[in-house]
């Protein structure tokens, strides 16, 4: 078994009968997500609702059922992946593309369960470029505004095209060098009007569940 799909299977494991859960985005979570299929099967009474279209169309395909966000007002626990995560608990996030509705989606879990490989595990975050998603009205101007943060932005690509978010929006992947203040550098970013959200995780995330290449789980 490799080590994201270590992760993702042990964080099923805080799974209840009847809860609502958050299901999210990547090739982490998505064996989280194929073992509920599985326990759905077996009469495991769960509803999801998903952070993207990806996760929305295997969600289906494995017959979980899904609600939609409006429709709830909390969530029992999410379980979603991370681009890196530190000892303090702050993660960088996006790496797929679904920051905006994974960070919705945790806003209102109880619980926010991150599953990772161990080499996501890091001292500062930073080395992953963080992820902004930012409307494609003016966006150079944005990126000149994010630039200005101290920061390297490239527009994301995706097939010689600008890579387009479920939402419609443009992500920049920012290199910043070593994050030192996470949460100050979220809040900063998003008072940049053509901002939609970023990538920064910040008291969020209650447990990391860590696949390690060994064959060991670690959970923090
Ligand atoms: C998507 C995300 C993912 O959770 C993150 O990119 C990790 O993905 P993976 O588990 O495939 O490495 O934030 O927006």
């Amino acid at each position: 078994m490799n080590a994201k799909q270590l992760a993702g299977e042990k964080a099923v494991e805080h799974v209840k009968d009847g809860m609502l859960l958050g299901l999210g985005t990547g090739s982490t979570v998505y064996w989280s997500i194929l073992k509920l299929g599985d326990l759905v099967k077996k009469g495991l009474n769960i509803k999801g609702v998903p952070t993207s279209t990806n996760t929305e169309k295997l969600a289906i395909n494995l017959g979980i059922p899904l609600v939609s966000l409006s429709s709830i007002n909390q969530l029992d626990l999410t379980i979603d992946g991370a681009d890196e995560a530190n000892r303090n608990f702050e993660l960088i996030k996006g790496g797929g593309g679904a920051l905006l509705r994974e960070k919705m989606v945790a806003s209102i879990s109880r619980r926010f369960i991150t599953v990772i490989d161990d080499t996501k595990m890091v001292t500062d975050l930073g080395e992953f470029p963080l992820p902004v998603e930012i409307i494609q009205f003016g966006w150079e101007l944005t990126l000149k505004q994010v630039s200005e943060l101290g920061s390297k932005p490239k527009l994301r690509m995706d097939n010689n095209a600008p890579f387009i978010t479920d939402n419609g929006n443009y992500i920049l992947d920012c290199y910043f060098g070593k994050i030192q203040d996470a949460n100050g550098l979220k809040n900063t970013l998003n008072m940049i009007p053509g901002v939609v959200e970023n990538g920064l995780f910040v008291n969020m995330a209650d447990t990391i569940i860590i696949g390690n290449k060994n064959g060991s789980v670690s959970t923090l």
